[in-house]
């Protein structure tokens, strides 16, 4: 019997699709070749999140003296570390596999290769072949680590993200390819472990797609942690000695060399397409080509997540995920892209919803008010020994409705939230800081901003 809806790819995007098609009753299928949950749950945001935990926690006990603590010098147990994030991988995909099962998907565990628009054909790892049918089909097959191709990239000790987090013994020197968010977290969990690290990025600035200041002012707390960062900078080769390696780079000095135990690659990634590769789909370079409503140039063919390019970022791949269970169950829902929030987990944290100010200038020809609070200036924060960092608040000038929101400082990727929901609901500045904000709370610093943004400034000279 054929399936209703047929789903390719396990990851945020596909088993959120498929549990939203279950509990609507339709009969569904998930295939999926590795383990359920995909780069996210496997070696993407959950992995890093958890070490980043432990990287935290070691920077915390260096500066307990601060606060009237006194320890021994901090030891790492770095296969302890490893254990504790394979074990919280473990327990959430297992839930993954018990969501699925509960909501009635049927999953099959194999390779899955697009035959004809409703027929797809599964390889398991023994070799064996079998066909499914289905009358709509979702897309869902995520993207891998871009390999830049130059001279040494295959050299032993040359990583990818997947290998960088689960090394099986800390190195002392890395150096990492790409300033942008994979490399700057990994820098940031290997740094505080005690790894020498030298980031090399091609653009003028770390954190493409950041707003400037965020950018900037981030750049200057990563370099005072010891972490060496070459912007303009692009690198050209990298040759083993007998147990290093040395890389070759471009900078605006001139040629550069560094030696290092490892190099990693964090140059961007690119859509897994190949399960659709015989089909006249229409795909591009950055992905899968999809409509409003997620469908593709076949009918009753949807694309979500990462292999669609649209952003590589876990929630969305969800949210898409719902979108096109819906559609592909009759419905004629749109994606809306006006309010995502982007996280980068480092210490401090940074956060970053709707327009940067460059966007909201060029869009609002100029016309745009900005609001800022420092923490050094908010008491939870002082309490927590956090002083670096600011909110910072865009709006249009005529109505003040918010459009964009920037946060560095702590617990800044919870603080998102709020700054996601008044832009989905339009609110205006006097909205926020006419919003009673508990106290003593970080979030204090968003209606202390928006108060700076109307010229109002309450806690700030
Ligand atoms: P990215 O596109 O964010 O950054 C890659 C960086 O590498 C760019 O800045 C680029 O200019 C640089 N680069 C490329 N070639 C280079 C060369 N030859 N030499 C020096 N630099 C070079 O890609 P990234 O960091 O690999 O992340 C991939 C995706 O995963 C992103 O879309 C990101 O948003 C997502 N992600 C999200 C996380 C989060 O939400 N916390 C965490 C990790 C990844």
């Amino acid at each position: 019997m054929p399936y209703d809806i047929a789903i390719i790819g396990g990851g945020p995007g596909g088993y959120v699709a498929a549990i939203y098609a279950g509990k609507k009753k339709a009969k569904v299928c998930l295939i999926e070749r590795d383990e359920l949950g995909g780069t996210c749950l496997n070696r993407g945001c959950i992995p890093t999140k958890a070490l980043i935990h432990s990287a935290n926690i070691v920077s915390e006990i260096k500066q307990a003296k601060r606060f009237g603590i006194i320890t021994r010098d901090v030891q790492i147990d770095w296969n302890t570390i490893q254990k504790n994030k394979e074990t919280i991988v473990k327990t959430l995909t297992k839930g993954v596999e018990n969501l699925l099962k509960a909501n009635g998907v049927k999953t099959y565990k194999g390779t899955a290769k697009l035959l004809d628009k409703n027929t797809i054909e599964i390889t398991y790892q023994t070799g064996q072949k079998e066909t499914i049918t289905a009358q709509k089909i979702i897309l869902a097959t995520g993207s891998s680590t871009v390999i830049i191709p130059i001279p040494g990239y295959d050299l032993p000790g040359v990583i990818t993200s997947d290998e960088a987090l689960s090394l099986e013994e800390l190195p002392e020197s890395m150096l990492i390819i790409g300033g942008g968010v994979i490399g700057i977290e990994l820098g940031y969990i290997y740094n505080t472990m005690g790894v020498d690290i030298t980031i090399v990025e091609m653009l003028p600035q770390i954190l493409p797609r950041q707003d400037e200041e965020i950018q900037k002012e981030l750049r200057k707390i990563l370099e005072r942690q010891g972490i060496k960062i070459y912007t303009s900078s692009k690198v050209k080769a990298i040759e083993k000695t007998e147990d290093k390696l040395i890389t070759t780079f471009e900078t605006q000095e001139g040629v550069k060399q560094i030696t290092t135990d490892r190099v990693l690659m964090a140059a961007g990634r690119k859509p897994n397409t190949e399960a659709v590769k015989d089909l006249n789909l229409d795909i591009q370079k950055t992905g899968i080509t999809v409509d409003e409503y997620l469908r593709t140039n076949i009918q009753n063919i949807y694309a979500i997540g990462d292999v669609t390019g649209k952003s590589m970022l876990a929630h969305v791949a969800s949210h898409q995920g719902i979108t096109a269970a819906k559609n592909a169950l009759g419905q004629n829902k749109k994606m809306d892209y006006k309010v995502i929030p982007g996280c980068i987990y480092t210490s401090p944290e940074v956060a970053s919803v709707g327009l940067t100010e460059e966007e909201a200038r060029q869009k609002y020809k100029d016309n745009i008010k900005i609001g800022r609070f420092p923490f050094i200036a908010s008491g939870k924060a002082l309490t927590l020994g956090e002083r670096q960092g600011f909110v910072k608040i865009i709006s249009d000038s005529k109505y003040n409705e918010i459009l964009g929101v920037h946060i560095l400082g702590p617990n800044a990727t919870e603080l998102a939230a709020e700054a996601a929901l008044a832009i989905k609901l339009e609110c205006t500045a006097e909205e926020l800081a006419d919003t009673i904000h508990a106290h003593p709370t970080l979030s204090e610093a968003v209606m202390e901003a928006s108060f700076d943004l109307l010229g109002e400034p309450i806690h700030k000279m």
